[in-house]
């Protein structure tokens, strides 16, 4: 029996690979025409397709990340998969944000002269970027909505106008569907961390997990105390002092409960959760902790992008239209605003930036070697 051959690759060229006659044939605007669209209309278009091209990319990157935060065992060495999938994701959402600029080249009444056009089409209806928010699991009562009074969802706005189910709405339904987000697969592997060597199935965790948060919660009231200490000395009236005494008392207290949350917040599960944040950032130079701290970094920066490119996407609108209602019926601006300041996913991993302590603060672990490289 012959080897089956490798299959020959189809020769191609860089028009049929790239399509490009396809892509330079979708900016026509609302009657299919180029020939009816002023050079101000193409650029807007041109600039909202790139856009969705990007967030294309971002979406592929995300599911890639999440599928593998979805296994119940995520092994060491595929962490490094993840964070370059996230790193990617990053990268795209960086490398897009001088594109504003180029809408920033239609004046205001540039954009009006065609604005009319638009009604009631908006960037609200980007599938993608809904696709983009579910992935990474923002939840659902987070949410506001578009009307005049913010009744309507963001499902209702991908109806078609008769009403019916639109291509994009399908889309985001589907990944409704789709089961874990990646916050809430990245959520199970934090629990599953050993904490201090010690793991969620030990008949000793939760009295382990204890012992832990009492070590961090002693260091970080020395940490306050210090802190405070030296706050007062530099102030410069006993009113200051108290005010200042007053705010550090209150941020331990805050620190405490961070780590007793409620039943609603998720209990003891999210006790583990927060603890485990906090053990990777803070021993994050132990060789077992150094991939899981890369995630997390890698996490971080990319919410802290997709913030930005909102708040830079409100900035643009604000210069283009002011403060007029969106074409989508929003109060624009402010809604942009709103879902820019408001809009968060890794809400835990943010929150531990505000409790750590100094590395020589720091309590020792009891069983250190634990996250030292192990052969076999
Ligand atoms: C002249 C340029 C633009 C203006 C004046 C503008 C204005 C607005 C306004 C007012 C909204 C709020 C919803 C509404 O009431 O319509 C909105 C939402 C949105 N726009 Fe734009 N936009 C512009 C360009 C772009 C571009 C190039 C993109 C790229 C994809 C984009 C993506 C979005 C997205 C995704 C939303 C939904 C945001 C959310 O719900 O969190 N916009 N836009």
């Amino acid at each position: 029996m012959s080897a089956e051959q490798p299959k020959q690759p189809r020769p191609t060229n860089y028009w049929e690979y790239i399509r490009v006659d396809d892509l330079l044939s979708l900016q026509g605007g609302v009657d299919r025409d180029e020939a009816q669209v002023k050079n101000d209309e193409v650029l807007f278009i041109v600039v909202h397709q790139v856009y969705e091209l990007w967030f294309k990319l971002v979406l592929r990157e995300l599911r890639q990340a999440r599928a593998l935060f979805r296994q119940p065992r995520v092994a060491e060495q595929e962490l490094s998969g993840a964070v370059r999938s996230l790193k990617r994701a990053t990268t795209v959402l960086r490398a897009s944000l001088p594109h504003w600029e180029v809408m920033e080249t239609l004046t205001t009444r540039d954009f009006l002269a065609f604005r009319d056009k638009l009604f009631p089409a908006s960037g609200f209806q980007s599938a993608q970027l809904r696709q983009i928010e579910i992935v990474l699991g923002l939840e659902e009562s987070e949410r506001i909505g578009l009307g005049a009074s913010g009744e309507q969802g963001y499902l209702a706005a991908l109806r078609a106008h008769d009403g019916a189910e639109s291509t994009a709405l399908r889309a985001v339904q589907k990944e409704l569907e789709g089961g874990l987000s990646l916050k809430h697969a990245i959520d199970e592997w934090l629990h599953r961390t050993p904490i201090d060597g010690v793991d969620d199935k030990h008949p000793e965790s939760a009295r382990e997990l204890d012992a832990f948060l009492a070590k961090f919660l002693e260091a970080h009231a020395a940490e306050g105390r210090r802190t405070c200490e030296l706050a007062c000395a530099a102030a410069y009236t006993e009113e200051e002092r108290q005010a200042l005494r007053g705010r550090y008392a209150r941020e331990h207290e805050s620190v405490r409960a961070f780590f007793q949350p409620s039943e609603a917040e998720g209990g003891t599960r999210r006790r583990r959760i927060r603890a485990a944040i906090l053990l990777i950032e803070s021993y994050r130079e132990l060789p077992l902790l150094s991939w899981p701290r890369e995630v997390i970094d890698a996490l971080v920066e990319f919410e802290q992008l997709f913030v930005i490119f909102r708040q830079r996407h409100a900035r643009m609108v604000e210069r283009m239209i002011g403060r007029r209602t969106g074409t989508g019926g929003s109060a624009g601006v402010d809604y942009l605003d709103h879902t820019a300041l408001k809009y968060r996913v890794f809400r835990d991993l943010w929150a531990v930036r505000s409790l750590q302590v100094r590395k020589d603060g720091l309590p020792a672990l009891t069983q250190p070697d634990f996250y030292e490289f192990r052969n076999g």
